[in-house]
Formats: C-alpha cells, sequence, structure tokens
C-alpha cells in the first residue's frame, strides 16, 4: 500500500486532531503518503484532497475540533455519489481510506467497502451511541465539559435554593445524560430510553425541597420526552418548592481540548487503523472494546445501536438522597 486517505464526517468531536496526527505518523512510519479530505465525504466527492506531511500534524494533539473540516453529507447515500468519491480516490491512487465519524458517517464507509473499497472506520461523536466500541472519540471530553458546567450551576443554585434543568446533547441518546447524572449527583435524569411521567418528577423534586435540600439538579437529554422549558413551566406551576432555571449546554460540548483520554483513545485508534489498512483489512471499525482495539464490520455498526445501561440510572436514583 502507497497511498491512503483519512477524513472526518459528521459533527465534530474532540479527539479527531490527535486522531488524524496519529495516522499520518503512523502512516509515514510505514513509508505510505497520506491525503487529507477537506469537510468529510462532501470533500472526497468534490475532489477536496490535499497531500498530508508529518510536520502538517505537528501542534494538533491537544487542539479541539478538526482541522480537515467536516460536513454532513446526507446525499452520499445517491449512487452517483458513490461512484464519483471512488473515481477521485482511484485518479490519485489511493488504495485505502479512514473515516473518522459517527453512525451516519459509517454507513457511508460501508457504501465505499461495499463497492469494493479497502475502508477502516474509526468512531468519533460525542453521543457514544455506536455499536462496537465502548467510547467513541470525543465522549469523555464532553463529560467533563458537561461536568464543569454542572458544578458551576450547583454553586448559584443552592445559593438562590433553584431546581436547575440542564439540557444536553446527545440526539436520540441519552448516554451523556445518564453519565453526567451520576458524576454530578443530578436529583433526576431524563433519558430517551426511559420515559418518567410528569407527576413523578414534581413529586421527587418536591420531595428534594421538603427534605432540606439546597438545589435540585435536573439532567435532561435533548431526546428526552419532556423539554427543559415545558417542564420547567410545569414544575412551577405546580409550586415544588424551588424555582426553576434552565441551561440548554448546546455546542460548547462539543468543543474543547481533548481530554487524556481522548488524546489517548484517538491515538490508539489512529495507529491501529493504519495498521489494519496496511495488512488488508477492510469493512471494519476500529473500537474499544475491553479496554483492546478490536474489529467491528461496518454492517453491524451501521445496522445496530448500542442500548443505554439503565443501571447507571438506578444507581443515581439511589444517591440521589
Ligand atoms: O451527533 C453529535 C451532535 O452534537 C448531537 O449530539 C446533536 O444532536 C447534533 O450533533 C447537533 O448537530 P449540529 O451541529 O448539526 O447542530
Amino acid at each position: 500500500m502507497k497511498k491512503i486517505a483519512v477524513l472526518t464526517s459528521g459533527g465534530d468531536a474532540p479527539g479527531m486532531n490527535p486522531c488524524i496526527r496519529a495516522v499520518v505518523r503512523t502512516a509515514d512510519y510505514h513509508k505510505v503518503e497520506v491525503y487529507g479530505v477537506g469537510e468529510g465525504f462532501r470533500g472526497l466527492v468534490g475532489g477536496d484532497f490535499r497531500l498530508l506531511n508529518v510536520r502538517d500534524v505537528g501542534g494538533i494533539l491537544q487542539r479541539g475540533g478538526t482541522v480537515l473540516r467536516t460536513a454532513r453529507l446526507p446525499e452520499f447515500t445517491e449512487k452517483r455519489n458513490q461512484v464519483q468519491a471512488l473515481r477521485e480516490l482511484n485518479e490519485r491512487g489511493v488504495e485505502g481510506l479512514i473515516v473518522i465519524g459517527g453512525d451516519g458517517s459509517m454507513r457511508g464507509a460501508h457504501a465505499l467497502a461495499a463497492r469494493g473499497f479497502q475502508v477502516i472506520g474509526i468512531p468519533g461523536s460525542i453521543d457514544n451511541d455506536m455499536f462496537g466500541t465502548a467510547m467513541s472519540l470525543g465522549v469523555d471530553t464532553a463529560m467533563n465539559t458537561i461536568m464543569e458546567a454542572v458544578d458551576k450551576l450547583r454553586d448559584t443554585a443552592s445559593s438562590h435554593q433553584r431546581a436547575f434543568l440542564v439540557e444536553t446533547m446527545g440526539r436520540s441518546s441519552g448516554y451523556l445524560a445518564l453519565m453526567a447524572g451520576v458524576i454530578c449527583g443530578a436529583e433526576m435524569i431524563l433519558i430517551p430510553e426511559n420515559d418518567i411521567e410528569l407527576d413523578l418528577i414534581a413529586r421527587t423534586i418536591g420531595e428534594a425541597y421538603a427534605r432540606g435540600k439546597t438545589h435540585a439538579i435536573l439532567i435532561v437529554a435533548e431526546g428526552a420526552k419532556h423539554k427543559c422549558h415545558d417542564l420547567a413551566a410545569y414544575l412551577d406551576s405546580e409550586q415544588v418548592g424551588f424555582t426553576t432555571r434552565v441551561t440548554t449546554l448546546g455546542h460548547v460540548q462539543r468543543g474543547g481540548s481533548p481530554s487524556a483520554f481522548d488524546r489517548m483513545l484517538a491515538t490508539r485508534m489512529g495507529v491501529f487503523a493504519v495498521e489494519q489498512l496496511i495488512a488488508g483489512e477492510s469493512d471494519q471499525m476500529v473500537g474499544l472494546l475491553e479496554n483492546s482495539m478490536r474489529m467491528t464490520p461496518l454492517e453491524e455498526v451501521a445496522s445496530k445501536k448500542k442500548s443505554a445501561n439503565l443501571d447507571y440510572l438506578k444507581m443515581a436514583v439511589r444517591l440521589a438522597r
């Protein structure tokens, strides 16, 4: 193998940059050239390729976002776009591709592999909803960002005896909210995977007030059935004791310097992915399973969802006293 390409696609995630660095430098070690593709599958179809040398990826290990930039291209499901992408790769003599991104990106990667191109995926998405890996790039950093924010909100919440409803990202996955609820000592965690009736929410928060708690934190996943503002209005109308405030953390969760964990994971995944490509592997995604680098067929990754571990919910409920 003489030339490979790497792209980042979908929502950016902290850890993408150290992963790109690991890919380029591992490939260089094996005397393989690397093209960086700009803006994900859009750049692949549009021919946005640039050779990257070891110096080009200097100083990016600690940077959030992705220096290759990213995009979402739903139209990549169309045959004409896939064929055009293969044409761009073949014209440049590229023999293998590494796709760093979320589940949609893995579907794109699988489509190219199904057309006979050698492709390896790397999971990068703060949502941590991808099958085939315990952790995706960016999740740990996002959790740390949420934790810092909620710690600060708790200071002001207890000063005013308020209930704060904090909305976390995650699309249809409750993973970030669930973990954040445990590590931030939330009174309640609302996730799409577990419906809670409104009256139970009001009762739980009212009881926390009656027990003399100075604050209440409710972590609400963006995909949860009840939305923060509606819920705050409901709690106010039920006069639960606390006054309410809503904070939507939003895209701040996607930014920032990757944590130590994310840098290590990104580096391990980047090195492993290149070695697997060189060894002739294809149509698989690298994942962290039982603390080792393992491969899972892209077809499985694309078709299965990782389910939330509701034991964490039980744990949080028992500790919210
Ligand atoms: O998939 C990552 C993610 O941050 C989700 O948690 C969120 O729902 C979505 O992307 C937001 O997308 P955009 O950046 O396009 O607003």
